[in-house]
């Protein structure tokens, strides 16, 4: 049995928000992702998308091989130039890409089809500190990984593939300086400038909206369901209060993790494990910096006697009324 309850928030003041929010200094991230699909040894697909935290702001097109920018802010962050380094940049490093890694599994007749995967970029952490990294898969393996500082590569597994890609890019001339190069100040200065330039949109608040729901998968349980969705930034804290205290983290809570939703805002549920009429008050407590200094209460009460109970109370009471005066008039006819 489902029992829907869909309550209006209520919007109340916060006190301990800033404490349960991440710190002001924002952390941020540069990530390319590059697939490499090879149906045969004849052909190849591939995909590239550039992100900037999670906003994908650019993406190759696979025939021309032009970037294609998916936001207004991105094409000025940086010259003109700049742009046309980093595409002709890009167009070698897929290309020589694509014949290393073909030219091996032909070599070594690896079967076809497969599926090479690349991961690279840097994060910029809220305490200031700078990270960066160069990571590739085979068919959804983690096979090799680039050791920024040390300018080496390193095997993931201990597989005759991964041996043989760290060896090749070793080898492969100016590849591992260019990386260093690459990941060393560049991607912390474009970085940078997309931050500056996509400011409006990275810094975009989108509030949630939330309900509460009740369930009973089975007599004597009931699951109390807070579902929060179209919020934006992702970070978010979801809470129950039982009597206003807040449930402490245990096996009674559940949450599910913060799940994107398809228009760039996230959702969550948060699931409250409780017995029917247990006698307490429930309510869940959503915080969002959207919200500001403010938090959603969403109240909720298990559903009161059904107004057709009372109908068929009324109803009955008539019906014996009824009753009472035809036997009365039956027997004051009869005398
Ligand atoms: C800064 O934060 C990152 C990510 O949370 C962490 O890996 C790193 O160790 C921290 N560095 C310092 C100096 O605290
Ligand atoms: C990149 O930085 C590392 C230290 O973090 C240094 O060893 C290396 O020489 C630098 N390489 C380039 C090309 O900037």
């Amino acid at each position: 049995m489902l029992t829907f309850l869909l309550l209006l928030p209520i919007i109340v003041p916060g006190t301990v928000l800033e404490a349960m929010l991440p710190p002001a200094v924002a952390s941020h991230a540069l990530h390319i992702f590059l697939t490499l699909a090879f149906p045969n040894s004849m052909a190849v697909e591939v995909t590239i998308y550039a992100a900037l935290d999670d906003v994908i702001f650019a993406t190759q097109q696979q025939h021309t091989g032009e970037i294609v920018y998916l936001r207004p802010w991105v094409h000025p962050a940086l010259p003109e130039s700049q742009w046309e380094y980093l595409h002709d940049l890009f167009k070698i490093y897929v290309h020589n890409l694509i014949l290393l890694l073909n030219g091996d599994a032909k070599q070594h007749h690896e079967p076809y089809p497969f599926v090479y995967q690349s991961v690279t970029g840097c994060d910029l952490h809220s305490n200031g500190s700078y990270t960066r990294f160069y990571r590739l898969s085979y068919n959804g393996r983690d096979l090799i990984t680039f050791d920024v500082d040390r300018g080496r590569w390193e095997n993931l597994e201990a597989g005759k593939v991964a041996t043989r890609i760290a060896t090749a890019f070793h080898d492969f001339i100016g590849f591992s300086v260019t990386l260093q190069y690459l990941l060393n100040d560049t991607c912390k200065d474009h970085m940078k400038k997309l931050i500056l330039s996509g400011k409006k949109d990275l810094e975009r608040q989108v509030k949630p909206a939330a309900v509460v729901f009740a369930r009973t998968p089975e007599p004597g349980r009931l699951l109390l369901v807070c579902r929060v969705t179209g919020f934006y930034p992702r970070p978010v804290s979801v809470t129950w209060l039982r009597d206003g205290e807040e449930v402490p983290p245990g096996p009674e809570l559940n949450s599910t993790p913060i799940l994107p939703n398809a228009d760039l805002t996230y959702q969550m549920r948060s699931v409250l494990a409780a017995a029917p009429r247990d006698g307490h008050s429930y309510a869940c407590r959503v915080r969002h910096s959207s919200l500001g200094d403010y938090s959603l209460l969403l109240h909720w009460a298990p559903a009161s006697p059904k107004p057709q109970h009372v109908a068929w109370i009324v109803i009955a009471v008539i019906l014996a009324a009824s009753a009472a005066v035809a036997g009365a008039v039956w027997w004051w006819r009869r005398r």
